[in-house]
């Protein structure tokens, strides 16, 4: 079970999470008070994770003592689907203060009701489908078991422009909470990878009037969201002790892995024009007329 990706509803699950994403699915009741953090994997979510857990944090906890320096940021702001509900768990949540943070790689309208009948917050990191595609390839080649064989980049890349990878397709997946976003803005930021590296001052103060913890005009003439932007940059982030290799993520992956190179445009490295060509007429045909555009370099 645990080796494939199966067909759940619409979106395809590893066989790892299936039974956390169903217990998620059925037993997770939001609070008005939540952050909700959905992504697809391998769109920056560890990054995401860290900057609003420090942004939500910033006045309990300096940064040099953040519980980021000691503890791995995926056990701070763990995901529903992947690690809480994990192998079918169904654990009382009732009791942790407010305001709760958690992550799902869910898709918005496989959501549990409770998450979209309170005002409960969404915040969705998209990564260019390019990127995120070559970030996921390596991704798979390192965590993939052993004993299977080795997946080509170019397979990998077949079952992607098909709509087969974890929680996708991605274009579904990007357009669930696009659409929701445009809807009701309150309830769902829709912020991108590329924006983040490119102006990330501006994203963060975005998140921060978005989860209701605005950075006041002290904390600016402070420095503090430079602070904090350095602070949970690539560089930065991968130094951390509890992101060293040898710790394990929900007994599955190695932390480590989840920093590879950091970058727009890496897939400029890997995929031949013709692939790119094929992934660019999928992007038109899919997300076409959306009001979505998706940066491919910065
Ligand atoms: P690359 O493989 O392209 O380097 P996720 O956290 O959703 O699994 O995404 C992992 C991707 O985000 C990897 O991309 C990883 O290197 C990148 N990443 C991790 N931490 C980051 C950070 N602090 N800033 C920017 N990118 C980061």
């Amino acid at each position: 079970l645990n080796r494939y990706q199966y067909l759940y509803g619409d979106f395809w699950v590893s066989g790892f999470a299936l039974t956390g994403v169903i217990s998620f699915q059925q037993n997770f009741q939001a609070k008005d008070s939540d952050v909700i953090l959905a992504t697809l994997p391998k769109s920056g979510t560890t990054w995401l994770k860290a900057i609003v857990y420090s942004i939500i944090n910033r006045k309990i906890c300096s940064l040099d003592n953040s519980p980021l320096n000691t503890t791995n940021v995926h056990d701070l702001v763990p995901f529903l689907d992947c690690k809480v509900y994990l192998n079918g768990q169904n654990p009382d949540l009732s009791g942790i203060p407010p305001p709760r943070v958690f992550t799902t790689h869910v898709p918005y309208p496989s959501l549990p009701e409770s998450i979209k009948s309170t005002t409960c917050r969404i915040v969705y990191l998209c990564r260019n489908p390019f990127d995120s595609f070559v970030s996921l390839w390596h991704f798979h080649t390192r965590a993939r078991p052993k004993d299977l064989e080795p997946i080509s980049l170019e397979d990998c890349f077949d079952m992607f422009c098909a709509g087969a990878s974890g929680f996708g397709p991605f274009w579904d997946h990007f357009l669930g909470f696009w659409k929701e976003s445009l809807k009701n803005p309150k309830k769902v930021l829709f912020l991108t990878y590329e924006d983040m590296q490119m102006d990330n001052k501006l994203q963060m103060k975005r998140l921060a009037d978005f989860l209701g913890y605005p950075f006041v005009e002290n904390e600016e003439k402070e420095g503090i969201i430079d602070k904090i932007s350095k602070f949970c940059s690539f560089e930065s982030m991968r130094e951390l002790q509890p992101n060293k290799s040898g710790n394990k993520r929900g007994g599955h992956f190695d932390v480590s892995s989840f920093f590879r190179k950091g970058e727009v445009g890496d897939w400029m490295n890997y995929l031949t024009p013709s692939m790119a060509d094929r992934l660019k007429k999928v992007v038109d045909e899919k997300l076409g007329g959306s009001g979505l555009n998706l940066k491919l370099l910065c």
